[in-house]
């Protein structure tokens, strides 16, 4: 059992309900009254815990629509370990369905879920969220108020399944697309192949961001184990939802917060695991950014030197072949870290009330195909996600080793520059284009404040000429993101990102550059007087808005490397109880 108690008590008359339910006169009266409309009984006023449960979901976010049946599950679990629950909702964030990006809206999800958990009587918090921007967003909100808290996802879609074979939400959605373009798929069959896809109740079931960002959440502690692997719609995940809901009663009871479980030890073990899963290029600036809200140090550099001695041990999609359900099957995220051993700190809390390493004790692997042992792995050490610096990237940026194409990782070419996917787009089927396999296409002004927020749009398809010449992959430099469940030679994440001046504005058709992998360098070979010239040429493009959300998320966002957050939410202002409303 571990025991956060030298945070200080948090039982008794000192609960943060009490403020409001145990408050005497026209207040308490307030607090209490309107709640009562509810149907609630007098118990649950006596001073019990209260538990708020975040509920992410909507039907606009479907991988999140069954969130409300989970929290009902988690209600049980509280009102069994007598508890107080109260189900309330966060934004909800639907990666597919989102514009411009889902990931405009991480940071306002995060500020939403801070203020509602600080604004109300809680004395302790289950998240559940799923979707990619759902966890991260839900983890620096319990980051930066630092009240008990226990995340539960919502769990990956059933594999789908498609003419006998299994097919990956996202990976399969850019292959398809590559064959329909190559005239090897029809349109029907493409269309067909959609509701294949997309079976059950769930979050993508490859190993994209949202299943890389559940299982961070189990590998940082904050989520029980095997909560990231169990599908949707598997009972186990609603017999887990009420341990949840029991399990943080007790969180509450001897006051373990986020900042006990989430430390230095724990992002190292979420790093090596994520090497160890191929998981998702985005975990890098999320993680960046919870630890930024905990104000723990953490950088950039710390995911390359970190992961260079982790060997990708799990083979999903979109890197490997199976899907989440497989490695549900396999053995989950208790088996992988039973295989890392001693390359994780076993000893980091957990909200299980138990070290990281004792699920792991009792982990037993049913597939040796899904999850490889270290001394067999899929791909040895130091091929995971390298993060990349040079006079192109002077904050760095980053390439998933495990998607590129190895004869590319060496590269020197010449740059096609685009200022923005569509202006790609509008010649990308022009068989004139002047491309061959060896171009370095440059995608700019795709990052945080340039688009805005970041999205997934560095992995272009290929020019239609190289695909009708047989070419699979060419190098492409971008300041966005890219879906966890994409797959290219793609850099990403390039900082500082052309809207804001960085050396991705300056390149031009034609520049050479090259890339070293191995090497860890990106440059651009032109040299420092023309570049102080063109910068001096330079102008910064228009604001996006004048007003509201994109205008404060454009004029305060903080770049890749730090994480993408606002700089003044990074860090914590705690769960104080504010003053009285009446
Ligand atoms: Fe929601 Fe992939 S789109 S998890
Ligand atoms: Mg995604």
């Amino acid at each position: 059992m571990n025991s956060a108690d030298e945070h200080g008590g948090g039982n008794g008359p000192d609960r943060r309900s009490t403020h409001w339910f145990g408050a005497r006169g026209r207040s308490g009266m307030l607090y209490r009254s309107w709640m009562r409309n509810q149907g609630f009984s007098d118990e649950v006023f006596d001073g019990r815990p209260v538990i708020g449960i975040a509920v992410s979901g909507s039907e606009l976010a479907p991988c999140n629509a069954h969130l409300s049946r989970i929290a009902e599950s988690v209600k049980r679990g509280v009102w069994q370990a007598g508890g107080f629950p109260l189900e309330f909702p966060v934004m909800a964030l639907g990666e597919t369905v989102l514009r411009p990006t889902a990931m405009l809206y991480r940071n306002l999800l995060a500020m939403e879920a801070e203020e509602l958990i600080r604004a109300n009587p809680m004395d302790g918090v289950v998240l559940l969220s799923g979707c990619d921007k759902t966890t991260p967003g839900l983890l620096m909100a319990a980051a930066s108020t630092d009240l008990p808290a226990l995340m539960l996802t919502g769990g990956p879609m059933l594999n789908g399944k498609f003419r006998g074979e299994d097919i990956g939400s996202g990976t399969h959605v850019w292959k398809f697309e590559e064959e329909v373009r190559a005239g090897r798929m029809t349109e029907a069959d493409c269309s067909f192949a959609e509701s294949c896809m997309s079976r059950s109740n769930g979050h993508c079931m490859t190993m994209g961001t949202a299943s890389t960002m559940a299982c961070m959440a189990e590998a940082l502690g904050m989520q029980p184990p095997y909560g990231s692997t169990w599908p949707a719609v598997d009972a186990r995940r609603y017999a887990a939802a009420q341990r949840s809901g029991r399990r943080i009663v007790e969180l509450v009871e001897h006051d373990v917060r986020p900042s006990f479980i989430m430390t230095r030890e724990a992002f190292e073990n979420a790093i090596r695991i994520n090497a160890a899963l191929g998981g998702s290029t985005n975990a890098v600036i999320h993680l960046l950014a919870i630890a930024g809200r905990l104000g723990v140090e953490l950088s950039l550099d710390d995911f390359d030197e970190l992961a260079r001695d982790v060997p990708t041990l799990l083979d999903l999609m979109p890197s490997g072949r199976f899907l989440m359900e497989d490695f549900c099957y396999a053995g989950g995220l208790p088996a992988v870290v039973a295989e890392l051993g001693g390359l994780l700190h076993g000893d980091a809390p957990t909200v299980a009330g138990e070290p990281l390493e004792a699920a792991a004790r009792t982990a037993e692997c049913h597939d040796r195909e899904v999850i490889r042992p270290i001394d067999a792995p899929l791909q040895p050490a130091g091929t995971g996600t390298a993060v990349l610096r040079g006079n192109l990237a002077p904050s760095g940026a980053v390439v998933k080793q495990s998607a590129a194409s190895p004869h590319l990782l060496v590269h020197r070419g010449r740059a096609r520059v685009f200022e923005s996917p569509e202006e790609y787009y509008a010649v990308a089927d022009d068989p004139e284009l002047d491309v061959d396999a060896d171009t370095v296409l440059v995608l700019r002004n795709c990052g945080p404040a340039g688009y805005p927020g970041m999205p997934e749009v560095s992995n272009v398809a290929l020019p239609s000429k190289l695909l009708n010449e047989g070419v699979g992959d060419m190098v492409r430099i971008c300041d966005g993101r890219m879906s966890g469940t994409a797959y290219g030679t793609v850099v990403l994440h390039t900082a500082p990102e052309a809207a804001v001046g960085g050396p991705l504005a300056l390149v031009r058709d034609g520049d050479e550059i090259s890339l070293d992998v191995p090497a860890r360098t990106l440059s651009l070979h032109v040299d420092d007087d023309e570049l102080e010239r063109r910068r001096a040429a330079w102008t910064p493009p228009r604001p996006h808005s004048e007003r509201g959300w994109v205008r404060l998320y454009c004029e305060r966002v903080l770049q890749a490397d730090q994480g993408a957050d606002l700089d003044f939410l990074v860090g914590s202002s705690g769960h104080e109880v504010p003053r009285e409303s009446h």
